[in-house]
């Protein structure tokens, strides 16, 4: 019994870290002359597959695309549904969550996961999406 609930948190942990490191990696491309503010994200999916974007501005400013959305819209893009997780990575000392745009395609898409936030260093927090987004407004409104 131990034992059982030891190996599930190990693979969940790990599970978590190979998230981090798929958003650290995808930041790496991040396009953001403007800010200079670059994030990774990566989106796990039910199937195990693990999509990735990166924020990609644009000097118009306000068609800047956040990095958790170019996840998200090149899994359902893909034909992917159904996600278990999505990661955020920026080089700041306090992490950073998803903007409220990006909440709001979260829910639609991935319901109330676990929205792991990571720097380069390597601090991590989890927070659920519920917790980050209360009162959403859903397809059960209409
Ligand atoms: N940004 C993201 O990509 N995700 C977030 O969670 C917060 C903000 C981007 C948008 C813009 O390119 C830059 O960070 C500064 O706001």
């Amino acid at each position: 019994m131990f034992f059982a609930l030891f190996q599930t948190n190990e693979t969940r942990m790990s599970d978590n870290d190979k998230l981090i490191a798929a958003a650290r990696t995808a930041r790496e491309n991040a396009h953001a002359p403007y800010s200079n503010f670059r994030v990774g994200a990566a989106l796990r999916a039910k199937s195990g597959q693990i999509y990735t974007g990166c924020n990609v501005e644009n000097s118009t400013y306000g068609l800047t695309v956040c990095a958790e959305r170019v996840a998200i819209f090149k899994a359902i893009s893909e034909g992917e549904r159904g996600f278990d997780a999505i990661a955020v990575v920026t080089d700041t000392e306090q992490l950073t969550p998803p903007c409220g745009a990006c909440r709001q395609i979260i829910w639609e898409f991935c319901g109330n996961v676990p929205v792991i936030l990571g720097n380069l260093k390597g601090a991590s927090e989890t927070h659920q999406m519920a917790e980050l987004f209360p009162q959403p407004f859903d397809s059960s409104f209409l």
